[in-house]
């Protein structure tokens, strides 16, 4: 009798458990009609964005950059990477019209966790100083004309209202980041001071988000590239506008006649979009309620927490995890995105990794295989909504751009870069079938994802070199 009570309690958890599954994988359905839909919705609001100032959630920001790398850029260049949880110092020289990149070195410093939520000031005074230090090391082989002063592309990847190509003041922070004093202060200025605080000579010539940098990086290496997209810690995309179809752009027409266009697509919302009870809670306690729905079903910074949560309710509803609910299941963000990947890509037949990662993360021991296997269809649901949304967003841009269409047969190159993107396959390979899933074989064929590596510091330091106020373009 014992045994068969064991087994009926046994029975009702795993029924309890299989409701909330399905629950979760209907509420997350992006069959290709909602997706046809998330890309229309997209257009709409990129055209009400670029109408007039505040038209949309999509900001459509000005990026002052009206023309891309040709190749020809000379000189010695840094640049400066600050957005994710990593911030990094590039110093590069350009070879001009022979030499291309003659060579380039690059720093990597983690940021720590209490500057993202301290003061504007300490933020700014640590990366000049980590700068000033990479500076320093500048060898020999790298050369400086002489009598210049040196100069930074600034990739900030944040809403910034751009004044110029080299200044503009924060609109919000995004990303776990949450600094008093920053929002409405030129981010560029913040910065001089820093350096000059830490006594360092040096120019911003470029204050770029990472997309529109991951743009300039991938066109220097390919003609094509059209959009840029990041998959990382948060998401954005950027593309390509004709100018004249810009009605808030009051200035001149720049002769190039076009001008890129950073969306903030994170902050992308529409009654289209798949939304769970896990989204609900995850934006409502997050640091910005409200904002950023977009990034959150997709990116980098959420997917893991929104495993956690799917978890901790089957913990807490169905036993999942035995009579007590295990307590790191309740900490935010206890789960990372790349802890959710090495568990998705788990191909051991006993599925070792999941078991290892549940008892190094939440200290869960005594997992069954069908558990596990649960836990990997739970990453496999959240990830796939959140690659077909991203995709979608793409479909989005290439109708705007009237690049959906076989009419022009021309080559359509997509820039993609960051974390997510890089080391989470079965995301990116579900974002790419996604594509051609929408557009179908014959377009899809022209349109191409490349991954532009570390393409927004590359680019950042070739825009402050075609915006340098010396000659930053080899005109032999
Ligand atoms: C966030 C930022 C945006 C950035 C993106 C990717 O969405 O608001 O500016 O491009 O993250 O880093």
């Amino acid at each position: 009798v014992g045994a068969a009570v064991v087994c009926a309690a046994t029975a009702g958890r795993w029924a309890r458990a299989a409701a909330i599954l399905k629950e979760l994988e209907e509420k997350c359905a992006t069959p290709i009609g909602k997706l046809r839909h998330v890309a229309d919705a997209m257009t709409v609001e990129m055209h009400a964005g670029l109408a007039s100032e505040g038209g949309s959630k999509l900001k459509m920001l000005i990026s002052y950059v009206d023309n891309l790398p040709t190749g020809d850029e000379k000189g010695l260049f840094y640049a400066l990477d600050l957005g994710g949880t990593n911030f990094r110092c590039l110093r590069v020289q350009l070879g001009g019209k022979e030499g291309r990149v003659v060579k380039q070195e690059a720093e990597e410093v983690s940021i720590p966790p209490h500057l993202m939520v301290g003061s504007s000031h300490e933020l700014f005074d640590f990366i000049a100083s980590a700068l000033a230090k990479f500076v320093a090391s500048e060898g020999d082989d790298y050369q400086l004309s002489v009598g210049r002063q040196r100069e930074l592309g600034f990739t900030f990847s944040f809403p910034v209202k751009q004044t110029s190509i080299c200044s503009g003041t924060l609109i919000k922070w995004t990303k776990g980041f949450s600094i008093d004093g920053t929002v409405g202060e030129d981010v560029v200025a913040e910065l001089t001071k820093a350096m000059e605080r830490q006594g360092l000579d040096m120019r911003v010539a470029a204050l770029v988000n990472d997309t529109i940098g991951t743009l300039a990086g991938g066109r220097y290496n390919d003609n094509d590239v059209v959009i840029a997209v990041i998959l990382g810690t948060g998401t954005n995309a950027a593309y390509v506008e004709r100018a004249q179809a810009i009605p808030k752009w009051h200035g001149l027409l720049p002769k190039s006649g076009e001008m890129v266009i950073n969306m903030e697509w994170g902050n992308f919302r529409s009654s289209h979009l798949p939304m769970t009870e896990y989204d609900h809670t995850l934006d409502v306690e997050s640091l910005n309620p409200g904002e950023q729905i977009f990034e959150k079903l997709i990116s980098g910074m959420y997917l893991g927490d929104i495993v956690r949560r799917v978890l901790w309710r089957l913990a807490e509803e169905a036993s999942f995890f035995g009579d007590n609910v295990p307590s790191k299941l309740q900490v935010p963000f206890t789960l990372r995105t790349p802890d959710m990947s090495a568990m998705h890509h788990d191909s051991s037949s006993d599925l070792r990794v999941v078991a290892n990662k549940l008892r190094d993360v939440f200290g869960i021991t005594n997992t069954s295989l069908k558990m596990r296997k649960t836990i990997v269809d739970i990453c496999d649901i959240v990830a796939k909504r959140g690659a077909r949304l991203a995709a979608a967003g793409v479909v989005g841009i290439l109708k705007k751009q009237g690049r959906d269409t076989v009419a022009g047969k021309q080559r359509t190159v997509v820039a993609m870069d960051g974390g997510l993107f890089e080391h989470y396959t079965i995301f990116s390979k579900c974002l790419e079938s996604t594509l051609s899933e929408m557009l179908g074989d014959e377009v899809s064929s022209h349109v191409i994802i490349t991954h532009a590596n570390d393409g927004s510091g590359i680019g950042a330091a070739l825009l402050a070199a075609s915006h340098s106020q010396y000659l930053g373009i080899d005109e032999s």
